[in-house]
């Protein structure tokens, strides 16, 4: 429930939110126990993930107008309902992907909180193609994994290869979580790096120049 938490605490009061990919409901669900005059529209492209948002929210906050919405992306809403997006749980190159095809969508949206499972990198290095930067970042572990936590509002900002790698605001925050997130993809870099045979010579150069800047950092 903490990465629930922190994402949650990035939205801001009186926001009109969609949650993409709710699946079981709890961001809803906690976002209107936090009584920050907040709407929350919950969708999912699985029905049945819906029915499952639909028993949890029933069970935990009957009074709430948390509305249900079944489809791809930002197609189960118009533009003038929402001013918040938040996309959990999904993969970074899902994520862009939904965001550059609701595009149109996006007209009346001041902040898009991303928590991608994998490659944070994708989602720093695309965020021009749909008119946003990244106001803030953050690193929550949960259960062992470490999940990467954006907070984007509208504009453009060039970012440096390193700002992409580390993240341009998570570069200038230090706690025990995100050292070790840090750690823990100079590992994986470092395995990959060690494994990879030497006919991958350019791939092996740019994991090693990764390798390098992570170290720099720690
Ligand atoms: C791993 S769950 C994440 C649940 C929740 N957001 C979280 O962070 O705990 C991913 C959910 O995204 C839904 N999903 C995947 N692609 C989607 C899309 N294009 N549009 C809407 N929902 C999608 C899946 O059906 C699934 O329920």
């Amino acid at each position: 429930m903490e990465r629930i938490k922190k994402i949650s605490s990035l939205v801001d009061d009186n926001s009109k939110v969609i949650d993409i990919g709710c699946d079981h409901g709890y961001l809803g669900i906690e976002l209107i126990r936090q009584n920050r005059n907040i709407s929350v529209i919950s969708s999912d492209i699985s029905c049945n993930a819906l029915s499952f948002a639909r028993k949890n929210i029933n069970r935990e906050v009957p009074e709430a107008k948390i509305c249900l919405r079944v489809g791809n992306g930002l197609d189960v809403i118009d533009k003038n309902e929402i001013n918040t997006i938040v996309i959990a749980g999904l993969g970074a190159h899902t994520q862009i992907e939904i965001l550059i095809n609701g595009k149109e969508k996006l007209e009346y949206v001041d902040s898009i909180i991303l928590s991608p499972n994998s490659s944070e990198f994708y989602i720093r290095s695309n965020l021009e193609k749909i008119g946003f930067y990244i106001y803030d970042e953050d690193v929550v572990l949960e259960n062992g994994k470490f999940y990467p936590i954006l907070k984007l509002k509208r504009g453009i900002k060039k970012y440096t290869y390193q700002e992409l790698l580390l993240g341009p605001i998570l570069i200038n925050k230090s706690s025990k979580v995100i050292y070790q997130y840090y750690k823990n993809i100079l590992d994986k870099k470092l395995r990959i790096y060690d494994n990879l045979p030497d006919i991958y010579n350019d791939k092996k150069e740019s994991i090693l120049s990764d390798i390098n800047i992570l170290k720099k950092h720690l």
